[in-house]
C-alpha cells in the first residue's frame, strides 16, 4: 500500500490532502500540533503523530517514530503567512514566520529525505509564487516573501543533498485557496487545489533535480 505522510495536516489545504489520499485507499501518516486535531485525523483513518514544527524536541521525536518508513509522498505543508501589513517589522513576526516556515523545513527535510528516498518518492513542500524570484511582479507581503524564497533554497538543497538517493523534490504553489490563510474570495477550492498537487505528484517523472510547480503541474521560475 502506497503510503503518503503529511506535515501541518489540521485543516486548510493539509486536512484536505489526508482525505483524499485516504479516499484513494492509501496508508497517511499526518501530523498536528493539537490533541484534538489528532483525534480528528484517526477518526480520517490517518495516523495521527503530535507535532508542532518549531519543537526541537518533537521534531528529533518524529524522526525516532517514523524510523524505517518508506514514504512514497511526503509533503511538508504547515506554514503561517505572518503580519498583513508591510510595515516596519517586528522581530517577534520575522522569528514566527522564518522559524515555521524556513527552519522547520531545515531541521525537517534531513530526517524525511531519506524516508522518501528508500521508496524513490516525491517530496514536497508547501511554497507559495510568492517566494519566486524571477517571477516577482509585486513586493506585498514581503517576510512572507522572504520565506518562501528561503525554503524554495533549503529544497534545493536537499535535493542536492537526497535527489541521487531518489527523492524527487518540488515546491508546490498551491494556487489562491479559500481556506484560513488565503480567506473567503481566493480562487480555488481546498478540494480543487489538493487534487491538482496530487495530480502532479503522481505524474512529476523522477528527477535529482528541485522542480517548482504550480499545483496544476505548470513549472515556475525560482
Ligand atoms: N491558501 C493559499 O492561498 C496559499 C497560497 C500559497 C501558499 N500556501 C501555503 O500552503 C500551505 C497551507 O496553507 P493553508 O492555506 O492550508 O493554510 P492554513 O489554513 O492557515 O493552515 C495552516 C496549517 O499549517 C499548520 N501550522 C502552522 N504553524 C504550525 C506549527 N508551528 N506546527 C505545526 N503546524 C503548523 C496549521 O496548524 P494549526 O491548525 O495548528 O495552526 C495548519 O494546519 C502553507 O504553507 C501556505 O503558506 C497557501
Amino acid at each position: 500500500m502506497a503510503t503518503a505522510l503529511v506535515i501541518g495536516a489540521s485543516r486548510g489545504i493539509g486536512l484536505e490532502l489526508v482525505k483524499q489520499y485516504r479516499a484513494d485507499g492509501w496508508r497517511v501518516i499526518a501530523t498536528a500540533r493539537k490533541q484534538e486535531d489528532c483525534d480528528a485525523l484517526a477518526a480520517l483513518g490517518a495516523e495521527p503523530h503530535k507535532l508542532d514544527v518549531n519543537n526541537v524536541e518533537a521534531v528529533a521525536g518524529i524522526g525516532w517514530k517514523l524510523d524505517g518508513e518508506e514514504l512514497d509522498v511526503a509533503i511538508l505543508n504547515a506554514g503561517v503567512y505572518g503580519p498583513r501589513h508591510d510595515g516596519f517589522p517586528m522581530e517577534s513576526d520575522f522569528n514566527a514566520v522564518m522559524h515555521t516556515n524556513v527552519l522547520a523545513a531545515m531541521r525537517l527535510l534531513p530526517i524525511i529525505a531519506p524516508m522518501v528516498s528508500a521508496a524513490k518518492g516525491k517530496l514536497a513542500v508547501l511554497s507559495s509564487r510568492m517566494g519566486s524570484l524571477s517571477e516577482r511582479t509585486s513586493p506585498a507581503g514581503s517576510l512572507y516573501r522572504a520565506s518562501k524564497a528561503a525554503l524554495n533554497s533549503v529544497l534545493i538543497d536537499t535535493a542536492l543533498i537526497h535527489g541521487k538517493q531518489g527523492a524527487t523534490c518540488v515546491a508546490f504553489h498551491p494556487g489562491w485557496v479559500r481556506t484560513d490563510m488565503g480567506g473567503a474570495s481566493a480562487d480555488l477550492s481546498v478540494e480543487e487545489s489538493a487534487a491538482g498537487i496530487r495530480n502532479t505528484l503522481a505524474t512529476l517523472p523522477a528527477s535529482d533535480q528541485a522542480t517548482y510547480r504550480n499545483y496544476d503541474g505548470t513549472t515556475i521560475g525560482w
